[in-house]
């Protein structure tokens, strides 16, 4: 049998605490009327203090375990993708496989931004076509709000939150069709957090100017975002023979709103056929895109057989999509 990694199992972690646009008023020089219609996004969830990245995992994990019908122990590896790990060393993975008591697997982060996700799928994908690996469980966790300057007013953009999904094979057709992956580091500056690596490690300066916090040039990231996030979704199309007229749901990245329209526009996929609840989560980095197959899902709009499209830009520059029957 030839066969694939289809999703078997989907759980999303939201934290309690929500910052909505007139609370971030009081914060930094916006408006509530400038943030809904620049970017769509109304509220967003926040990290409790005592909380970090591998806690939302963990939280997320459950749920998508339970569905999947699956023991930890039957995981073989674990993959995290997000920018925003509990330390920069270990990786949240390992930080999770020791929490759910997963003896057996292996795992590590990935590192690819808000295409993380997307990524870290065609990995899982690939590991299953092989036959190296059964059962993975892949997440999606950003803590953006943690490297958030909170007297910026891009400020606005970031929440927090993770998405798992546990894959396991399926036939040949099922599950993930088709992935894609690209990268252009040239577009490294617009999107960056400068401290804290082995370029600009940690220091009173580094703290001082600020360089802990996320940089960013919100209109290279802007048009990258539309034109990588196009070039994905048709390239995933293409590979597996199917043209936008056949996707079910496309599960975009959710950065803004314009950004999500200008795509689907450009696919020429209705309103109707593509996912957003941006205005309730905003830009949760990694986590957008599991946290909507997880909301499409409960709701009804995901069914079994269902085409979806995933399509994500982000850091690094980088941008990956895939394409996937919903199998659950
Ligand atoms: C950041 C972003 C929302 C800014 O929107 P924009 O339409 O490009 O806004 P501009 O920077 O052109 O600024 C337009 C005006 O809004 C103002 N403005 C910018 N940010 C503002 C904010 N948070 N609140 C209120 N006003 C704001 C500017 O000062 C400017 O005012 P002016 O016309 O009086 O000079 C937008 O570029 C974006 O979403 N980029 C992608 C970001 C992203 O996805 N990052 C994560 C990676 S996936």
């Amino acid at each position: 049998m030839t066969r694939c990694a289809g999703i078997v199992g989907v759980g999303a972690y939201l934290p309690e605490k929500v910052l909505n646009n007139l609370d971030l008023e009081k914060i930094v020089d916006t408006s509530d009327e400038w943030i809904r219609t620049r970017t769509g996004m109304w509220e967003r969830h926040v990290i409790a203090d005592d909380q970090a990245a591998s806690d939302l995992a963990y939280n997320a994990s459950k749920p998508a375990l339970e569905m999947a019908g699956l023991d930890t122990l039957d995981l073989d590896a674990i993959i995290v993708a997000t920018v925003t790990s509990d330390y920069l060393f270990p990786a949240t993975a390992c930080l999770l496989q020791d929490r759910l008591g997963a003896k057996n697997a292996g795992g590590f982060d990935l590192s690819a931004g808000c295409a993380g996700f997307a990524s870290a799928l065609s990995v899982a994908d690939a590991y299953i076509r092989s036959g190296m690996m059964e059962n993975l469980l892949v997440l999606g966790v950003d803590v953006l709000t943690r490297i958030t300057d909170w007297t910026d007013r891009d400020c606005v953009l970031f929440g927090d939150g993770a998405g798992a999904v546990v894959l396991t094979p399926v036939p040949e057709g099922e599950g993930i069709l088709a992935s894609f992956l690209k990268v252009d580091g040239g577009g490294g500056v617009h999107l960056i957090q400068p401290g804290g690596g082995s370029r600009h490690p940690a220091s009173h300066e580094t703290v001082e100017k600020r360089m802990h916090y996320i940089h960013m040039s919100g209109q290279d990231v802007f048009k990258g975002a539309v034109r990588g996030m196009v070039e994905a979704a048709l390239a995933v199309l293409e590979k597996a023979g199917y043209t936008p007229d056949d996707v079910n749901l496309l599960v975009p990245h959710q950065a803004n709103i314009r950004i999500i329209e200008a795509v689907r526009k450009r696919l020429k996929i209705p309103p109707e056929r593509a996912f957003v609840n941006i205005e309730r989560q905003a830009n949760t980095s990694a986590a957008t895109i599991p946290v909507g197959f997880e909301e499409a899902h409960r709701t009804g709009r995901l069914k079994k057989g269902d085409l979806v499209c995933t399509t994500a830009f982000g850091a690094g520059f980088a941008w990956a999509a895939n394409l996937l029957r919903w199998c659950i």
